[in-house]
């Protein structure tokens, strides 16, 4: 069976005036679909660099990422954009909510980008999941930090993507409200099937899913589970 995600010798470095940070080296991972996966590494190491290549943000220097088979390098920007809301969805440690729209609006925004006008039902029910159907209409700066990220993990789930890339959810929250996040983060993925990919620092939490790797010297290693 095709993997969900195939990277195939990633590299990426930046350059800041004359220097060359080289942050990516030939990195390779595979994902089978459903699989959660935790990404562990030291601050500066590339993980949310790798993941703004896997949601297409940003472009590998040399290498290739597939998602079901698909080359992210041979999409259009337009195409890009469609395939980030049918195929992803994406927390990261800044809920990145926008702030003129309600809890409703931010979580139906995947699918209005898609071009579907009744969003407001899935949105509902996938507000309820996070347990915020008291909270649709209001404003995330009406929202406390744990809402808000309830309603990030609501708008990453409400299209059904077979891929939730999760950078650090829980680095902004206080340790009960950041455990509730990472529970319902990985009840969602488990219990519809959907492949995780997670940034963490947090060993223990890097426990509960498939696989463990850390990236050090721009490529994932296999942490041997103890
Ligand atoms: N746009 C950019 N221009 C120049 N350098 C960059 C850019 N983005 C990232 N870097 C550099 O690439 C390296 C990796 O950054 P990245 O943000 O991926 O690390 P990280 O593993 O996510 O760290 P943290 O755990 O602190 O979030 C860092 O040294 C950073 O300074
Ligand atoms: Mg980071």
């Amino acid at each position: 069976m095709q993997p969900l995600l195939r990277l195939k010798k990633v590299t990426k470095s930046f350059h800041q005036g004359s220097q060359r940070i080289e942050v990516l080296n030939q990195l390779e991972l595979t994902l089978e679909k459903g699989e959660i996966v935790s990404i562990l590494g030291q601050s500066g190491s590339g993980k949310s660099t790798l993941l703004s290549l896997l949601a297409g943000l940003d472009h590998p220097d040399l290498g290739t990422i597939e998602v079901n088979g698909e080359n992210l390098a041979k999409l259009s920007q337009d195409e890009l954009s469609k395939f980030r809301s049918e195929n992803l969805g994406i927390v990261f440690q800044k809920y990145h909510l926008m702030s003129n729209l309600t809890a409703l609006e931010n979580v139906g925004l995947p699918l209005e980008l898609q071009g579907m006008k009744e969003f407001g039902e899935p949105a509902r029910k996938a507000l309820n999941y996070v347990g915020l159907s008291d909270r649709v209409a209001h404003f995330p700066s009406q929202l406390s930090g744990g809402e808000c990220q309830r309603v990030a993990l609501a708008r990453a789930m409400v299209s059904e993507p077979s891929l939730i890339l999760a950078d650090e959810p829980s680095g902004n929250l206080d340790q009960k409200t950041g455990k509730e996040i990472m529970d319902l983060l990985f009840k969602m993925c488990r219990g519809r099937g959907q492949s995780l990919i997670l940034v963490t620092h947090n060993h223990e939490l890097a426990k509960q899913s498939d696989r463990t790797l850390v990236l050090s010297d721009g490529r994932l290693k296999r942490v041997q589970s103890t």
